[in-house]
This record gives structure tokens, sequence and C-alpha cells, in this order.
């Protein structure tokens, strides 16, 4: 998606934006609603910076998308915001998948993370 709307340009680039701020925003919603307040109250002190900084970065992702949506495309710094955007996604993505995911599994059961899929998925359809 970032690279299609890197390769985008006008309206088509816009409504590209419009959809991943959309998709990126429910998930954010369903990972700090469902996901993050149970591996928060199980984890330890180190555990629980964990998830702080994650929901953080959610918020630098969400101001740099309120930026991009207030701006328009043929603005010449639309690109440059999109593409600090990009870094704190991917930066983010990453320190989820690397020290979030591991600390979940560290603190919840297969089980528990399993019965999780379908209200975060409910969670995310509702936010969209
Ligand atoms: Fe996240
Ligand atoms: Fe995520």
């Amino acid at each position: 998606m970032i690279k299609k709307i890197e390769e985008a340009s006008g309206e088509s680039k816009k409504s590209l934006f419009e959809t991943l701020k959309m998709d990126v925003s429910a998930h954010h919603k369903a990972e700090e609603s469902v996901l993050f307040p149970d591996v928060k109250k199980k984890s330890d002190e180190d555990g629980k910076d964990i998830v702080l900084e994650m929901v953080e970065e959610h918020h630098l992702g969400s101001y740099q998308m309120g930026l991009l949506e207030r701006t328009s495309a043929d603005n010449e710094t639309w690109d440059a915001k999109f593409a600090v955007l990009k870094e704190v996604l991917t930066h983010h993505m990453d320190e989820e998948e690397k020290d979030l995911f591991k600390q979940a599994k560290k603190v919840l059961s297969n089980d528990e993370l399993t019965a999780m899929y379908e209200p975060f998925e409910k969670k995310e359809e509702a936010a969209k």
C-alpha cells in the first residue's frame, strides 16, 4: 500500500492514502483495545514499557496522517510528509514484530492469543 501511494499522483494518491489511513487507524484501535491491555496487565515493568512505547508510536503515526490529510496532494511537502510517515510506520511494525509480539507470547498463552482473533477483527471492522 505504501509503495502504491509512492507511485501514484494527484487524486488517486490522495484516495489511496485515505484507505491506508483508515486501515492503519482501525488496526491501531484494535491493538489498543484488544491486545495491548492484556499484555500490559500481565507484564513486568520492562514489558509494560514496550506496550507504552507502541501506543506513543501509534500517536506519532496518527499525527503524521492528520497532517497528510490536511495537505493537498500537489503541495510540495506532501511526499516529504509521507516519507516521514513511512519511516514511523515501518519502524513501528518492526518493533512490534520484534518486541511486542515476543512480549505477548511470553505473558499470554496460545489459547489466550487465539481467543483474541475474533474480537480483534470485529474491533477493526467496527473502527472502519
Ligand atoms: Fe501497532
Ligand atoms: Fe500492528
